[in-house]
């Protein structure tokens, strides 16, 4: 099984070919077209601006991507896109393109939630999670604690009340006037502290025994530090450390709760160096297997789109497909 992949939710456009190979997934090419510097230069996603500039990439993207294989390599099983959660204009790029694609080449159209996806992004390579896991997805709109009991069998268990920690992270880089993305800016900026911050911020929710969380606090807590002139690297440390161990803490309350083999990062965040650090070490000591996506495949990309279509399939009407911009885990 083959597919041809396509991803447009947010700033980013990419496409991609990929088939299954034994438990997982193989890519065979991949191309993408970022919009990260425009949206830099707006300091944030700007939804209008991001749609107009992928309506010009989409057609490139395909093409290079198309140019880049050989021609034995040019047939696929399957289109795949991702047709929600994310920007409506964005999301309508990607999903009609899909839809003239197969109709075009009479193939199946498998539509893709973009948040299982994010967990698909740890079945791209050859040894896979093993499951039940459960599985920490950290992304820019998203902070999700999901169940998988199988490959098709998944419950939400928790996740934030308020802002997702992505989220977070590029509003505290913003009020330290630093560029968008800001979580890769957090950590640079983090990684100068040295020794103990004297500034202490609140771990929301740490505490409690629900698998809830908060993260709107933490980010005003952090503006109010900014605001009387705070130290920049420290606070930036304090807040990355404090993130985290909430992270941490509640993916160990749901591994007491339901007893994975396995738990699987999955997100934006997911590239977040202490993060990825924290959560090893705590699987160590809960004896669980941890299962992280390779760097590239952590914030939005197209072989997660295509590996979660040949891992989970769903298969759309293809005149009917339409986005759904506010999509849930299922
Ligand atoms: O998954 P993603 O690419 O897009 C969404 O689906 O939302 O996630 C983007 C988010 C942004 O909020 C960005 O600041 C965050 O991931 N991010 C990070 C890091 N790299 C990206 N957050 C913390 N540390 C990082 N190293
Ligand atoms: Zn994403």
């Amino acid at each position: 099984m083959r597919v041809l992949a396509i991803e447009s939710t947010c700033d980013e456009t990419g496409a991609c070919l990929a088939e299954r190979t034994g438990d997982g997934v193989r890519i065979i090419a991949e191309t993408k077209a970022s919009e990260a510097e425009v949206t830099a230069k707006y300091g944030g996603v700007v939804p209008e601006v991001v749609a107009r500039e992928q309506v010009a990439a989409i057609i490139p993207v395909l093409e290079e991507l198309w140019y880049s294989v050989t021609e034995s390599q040019r047939h696929v099983d399957a289109v795949a896109v991702s047709y929600g959660p994310g920007l409506i204009g964005s999301l309508l790029i990607g999903v009609e393109t899909a839809k003239a694609l197969a109709w075009a080449w009479e193939k199946p159209l498998l539509k893709v939630n973009h948040l299982v996806a994010h967990v698909f992004a740890n079945w791209i390579r050859e040894e896979v999670p093993e499951l039940p896991a459960v599985a920490l997805i950290v992304s820019g709109g998203h902070t999700d604690l999901v169940l998988l009991k199988s490959l098709a069998e998944w419950r939400w268990i928790g996740g934030t009340r308020d802002d997702a920690v992505g989220e977070a992270f590029d509003k505290v880089a913003r009020v330290m006037g630093l560029p968008y993305p800001g979580g890769p800016q957090i950590q640079v900026l983090s990684d100068k502290a040295k020794g103990e911050s004297k500034i202490k911020l609140p771990r929301p929710m740490i505490n409690d025994k629900s698998l809830e969380m908060s993260f709107s606090g933490l980010k005003t807590a952090v503006a109010q530090q900014a605001a009387a002139g705070a130290d920049k690297v420290e606070l930036a440390h304090e807040f990355n450390q404090a993130a985290v161990e909430v992270l941490v803490a509640k993916t160990g309350r749901a591994v007491e709760v339901f007893s994975p083999k396995s738990v699987i990062l999955a997100g934006g965040v997911a590239a977040n160096k202490l993060l990825r650090e924290q959560l090893a070490v705590a699987s160590g000591q809960w004896s669980v297997e941890l299962s992280v996506p390779e760097f590239k495949y952590c914030t939005d990309n197209a072989a997660m789109i295509a590996a979660a279509a040949l891992m989970r399939p769903v298969e759309a009407e293809i005149l009917n497909l339409r986005p759904e911009p506010t999509l849930a885990v299922e």
